[in-house]
């Protein structure tokens, strides 16, 4: 790790590695030394620090420009880590046995002290942890030995990267090393389900396992985010969030004049990109934010989007595309 000091901001020199056992060694190695390496998962690609370690987190923040109140997620790649670190009640090892490793993120009570250091935690007495499906992911969290706290390797508020150049676009000059395993396969981040004591288990954000199949491995429905006033919610979900600097412009049926075009589905108009000509809602969630960005780079004022059909993975894209849409701050 090469760290020089550029009036208050830590400027690192980032390396882009392939995948393979030599780099994740070193990428294990610059965690152990409190550094920031980016990493693909089966979702996003993922901005890793050791969770034990408030230094590399507090550095993280800093990297992503993130604020301090927005938690992040634990990643581990054995149950007997994520119970050294949440307890897991009956439904939250439902739904580890169901989805994990996968995209389902588990938001459980912290255990007391926890090796999530309390930074991560936005010093919540709850956690995030989740158990990524990704081979490259997994080998890297037995190299490092422990849990890699790791949110979506963009700059706060931008759109998730889905490869590596979308990271290095992003954090060039900010983190020590990106892997680069070629596009990940989900395309939008985890789904986030929170267990907690007396309480149903509830809808955080919708992503990558789409809500109905977990309320199928339950046999109960989830309750919604924010029902029932003051449960628990994922301070992350800000309204205006994955933005391109385009505006968006949902539910259109063609772009108007000067308007980038999003389309969905079969017999739409030409021009733009198309998330799925078939109408595959996994397909046009892989393709989501790669085409954002690429519309984006063209710099439109507007990107006008088709409408997508809202259920299964379709709820966590138009949950996406509405934060995208939304106000800015
Ligand atoms: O697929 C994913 O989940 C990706 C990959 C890299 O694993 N990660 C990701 O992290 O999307 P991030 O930081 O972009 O989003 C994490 C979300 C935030 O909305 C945060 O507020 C929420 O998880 N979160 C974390 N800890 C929480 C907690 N204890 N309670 C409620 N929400 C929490
Ligand atoms: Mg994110």
């Amino acid at each position: 790790m090469s760290v020089s000091v550029k009036g208050d901001l830590l400027a690192r020199k980032t390396r882009a590695l392939p995948l393979s056992p030599k780099a994740l060694a070193e990428a294990a190695a610059i965690l152990r030394r409190g550094g920031l390496v980016a990493f693909p998962t089966e979702t996003v690609y993922g901005l890793g620090a050791d969770a034990a370690n408030p230094h590399a987190v507090a550095a993280l923040y800093r990297a992503k420009g993130r604020p301090v109140f927005n938690p992040l997620i634990a990643h581990i790649a054995e149950l007997a880590e994520a119970e050294r670190i949440g307890h897991l009640d009956d439904t939250a090892r439902r739904l580890a046995d169901a989805f994990w490793p996968g995209p389902l993120t588990l938001v459980v009570p912290a255990v007391d002290p926890c090796p999530v250091c309390d930074l991560a935690r936005a010093g919540l007495a709850t956690v995030a942890l989740r158990m990524p499906g990704h081979d490259g992911t997994r080998a890297l969290l037995l190299a490092f030995g422990r849990a890699v706290v790791a949110p979506s390797a963009n700059r706060s508020g931008h759109v998730s990267p889905t490869e590596a150049a979308h990271v290095m676009a992003d954090l060039d000059g900010r983190i020590d090393l990106v892997l680069d395993g070629g596009r990940t396969k989900v395309g939008l981040e985890s789904t986030i389900v929170a267990c907690l004591p007396d309480a149903p288990p509830r809808l955080l954000r919708p992503g990558g396992v789409p809500a109905e199949a977990i309320e199928a491995a339950l046999g109960v429905p989830l309750a919604a985010r924010g029902a029932g006033g003051d449960g628990p919610s994922a301070p992350g979900m800000l309204p205006s969030h994955y933005a391109p600097a385009a505006r968006l412009r949902l539910d259109a049926a063609a772009p108007a004049a000067g308007e980038a075009w999003l389309g969905f589905g079969p017999g739409g108009p030409a021009g733009g990109f198309n998330l799925s000509p078939a109408g595959d809602l996994a397909e046009a969630a892989a393709n989501l934010f790669g085409y954002l960005r690429a519309l984006d780079a063209a710099g439109p004022d507007v990107i006008a989007v088709a409408p997508v059909p809202d259920r299964g993975l379709g709820r966590a894209i138009n949950d996406r595309l509405r934060r995208a849409a939304a106000p800015r701050p």
